[in-house]
């Protein structure tokens, strides 16, 4: 008897109908659409030859996949790069009004020869439905190099100009532009700082106010380390802040240290929306779920590879350092449909509650008493669950029991990242709402500082901690029918003061 396959496809996350998909590419937002574009093997469900996929969304739930957007050519395979809106027509490609450019990585393999990586462009006069690769293409080459790649560009108003980062072995080059043809050498950096256990790859760099303080700036440089055979970890993405003039970057000081994007196993390769309009002003971002150590084996039903929730990076001062944080953009919101609202209730009470709940898709939002081991058991079956929770000082994923995990054999295993630092500053962290409340004698005696955001789905966790001051992100996959939720800790009347439990749909109903 053939045992049912379990739908792995997430509900309200975005994957490739059919075949394989790795890094979001060209993340761009023009006349009202988020596009999303993807390396892409269009005729296989592993990694092939490189082209560019295509999806669209208006609400950063419901996605619309469109035609192969852009398909390799006597240049090579297409890797991963980034658009932009060419709203003052510097490229010559938009006499009739603005339209989009694509900066892309051409990725040439040649019998007996090197591999050759140079950066081309392509153009679309019609929301980015078709796509003209530029007849001067390529359009930046560095000659020695094997590893120049994944371009992310913007354009630099302080110096009225197109900056590029790219990846360079394992540091990441800065060039610029005035009309994405001809570009200029800036800088190099990397050298001597962050981590170095693989290749440097996807780079992206922006600004981002302190606090919300547009008088107060940070640039911020997201780069993702390739695979590394080495350590357990794989794939993962690194952080710095510092200093953009337009030519070099210059850390701060607390870039001395690594810092990672995410504490989970897979979010990967992720860069931002380009050309948010001003008067949104976030900075969104999308990763890769998944990991270079085992993507090409995770189990498969004519489609793998999938993207983590659109979310919302912002730079906030946590323990007085300058921290990236991020939460999942407000528009999955309005996806939500809730099943259960609870406030002040203890941890058997909570118990009971869940016993009764069936669950495949949905959000789950506690705030706990601080300093109390506590967690949930999410995607449950007769043999699998997940524990997602806070031990001591540690927020953490146990995907050990998950599910299927035989395609790799370090997929079994527990995540954590330490929250050690943050006990200290509960009082400075708390949403100003609480901390006015705060004033009573009760809430004095006990500090619900622990606030944890979980989004659950066919095939991943993503874990928020306090307003997502550390994210943490993990596949799982799950028997069929594990719709169960559960909860644990260390002491039965431990209270919950806030629970709230919704489901998540998306009319896209993948
Ligand atoms: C990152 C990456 C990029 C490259 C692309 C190829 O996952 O290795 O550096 O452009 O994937 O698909």
């Amino acid at each position: 008897i053939q045992a049912t396959t379990p739908d792995y496809r997430g509900i309200y996350h975005f994957s490739p109908a059919k075949h394989w998909m790795n890094d979001p590419n060209g993340m761009v937002f023009f006349d009202g659409e988020y596009h999303l574009f993807f390396q892409h093997h269009p005729f296989g469900t592993t990694w092939g030859p490189m082209h560019w996929g295509h999806a669209v969304t208006r609400n950063l739930i419901d996605w619309e996949e469109l035609p192969v957007a852009i398909e390799p050519d006597e240049h090579g395979t297409i890797f991963s790069g980034s658009a932009v809106v060419d709203t003052n027509n510097t490229t010559g490609f938009f006499p009739d009004g603005p339209g989009l450019v694509a900066i892309f990585t051409h990725h040439l393999e040649r019998p007996g020869m090197p591999t050759v990586q140079t950066q081309s462009l392509a153009y679309s006069r019609d929301k980015g439905r078709t796509w003209n690769k530029y007849e001067g293409n390529p359009v930046l080459k560095r000659e020695g190099w094997p590893d120049f790649r994944d371009p992310k560009v913007f354009w630099h108003e302080k110096t009225r100009q197109w900056i590029m980062v790219l990846a360079c072995g394992q540091i990441v080059s800065f060039y610029r532009s005035p009309d994405l043809k001809n570009w200029t050498f800036g800088s190099d950096f990397g050298d001597g700082i962050g981590s170095h256990d693989g290749v440097w790859e996807c780079p992206d760099l922006f600004e981002l106010p302190v606090d919300g303080d547009p008088s107060n700036s940070r640039w911020v440089l997201l780069v993702s380390i390739g695979d590394n055979g080495s350590g357990k970890e794989g794939s993962r993405t690194q952080y710095f802040t510092g200093d953009f003039d337009g030519e070099t970057f210059m850390p701060d000081e607390a870039s001395r240290e690594v810092r990672w994007l995410d504490h989970g196993r897979d979010n990967y390769a992720g860069v931002s929306w380009s050309d948010m309009p001003a008067e949104d002003g976030r900075r969104l971002y999308v990763g890769w779920m998944s990991n270079w150590r085992y993507a090409n084996s995770t189990p498969s039903d004519g489609w793998r590879g999938a993207m983590t929730l659109p979310r919302e990076l912002t730079l906030e001062t946590v323990c007085g350092v300058e921290t990236l944080m991020q939460r999942p953009a407000r528009e999955v919101e309005a996806a939500r449909v809730p099943v259960l609202e609870s406030e002040n209730v203890s941890l058997s009470e909570l118990r009971e509650a869940l016993k009764p709940l069936r669950l495949d898709a949905f959000e789950l939002e506690v705030q706990a008493q601080a300093g109390r081991s506590f967690g949930f058991r999410v995607r449950e079956g007769k043999r699998c669950g997940t524990s997602v929770g806070f031990d001591a000082d540690e927020l953490y994923i146990d995907r050990s029991e998950a599910g299927e995990s035989g395609f790799y054999e370090h997929f079994a295993d527990r995540h954590s990242a330490s929250t050690a630092a943050f006990a200290t500053s509960a009082q400075k962290t708390r949403p100003e709402s609480e901390a006015s409340e705060a004033s009573g004698q009760a809430d004095a005696a006990v500090a619900f500082d622990t606030r944890l955001r979980i989004f659950v789905d066919r095939s991943s966790v993503e874990a928020f901690e306090g307003d997502g001051r550390l994210a943490m992100t993990d596949l799982i996959f799950p028997e069929p029918e594990a719709d169960r939720l559960s909860v644990f800790g260390d002491e039965d009347g431990m209270v919950f003061r806030t629970v709230a439990i919704r489901k998540i749909q998306s009319s896209a109903g993948f």
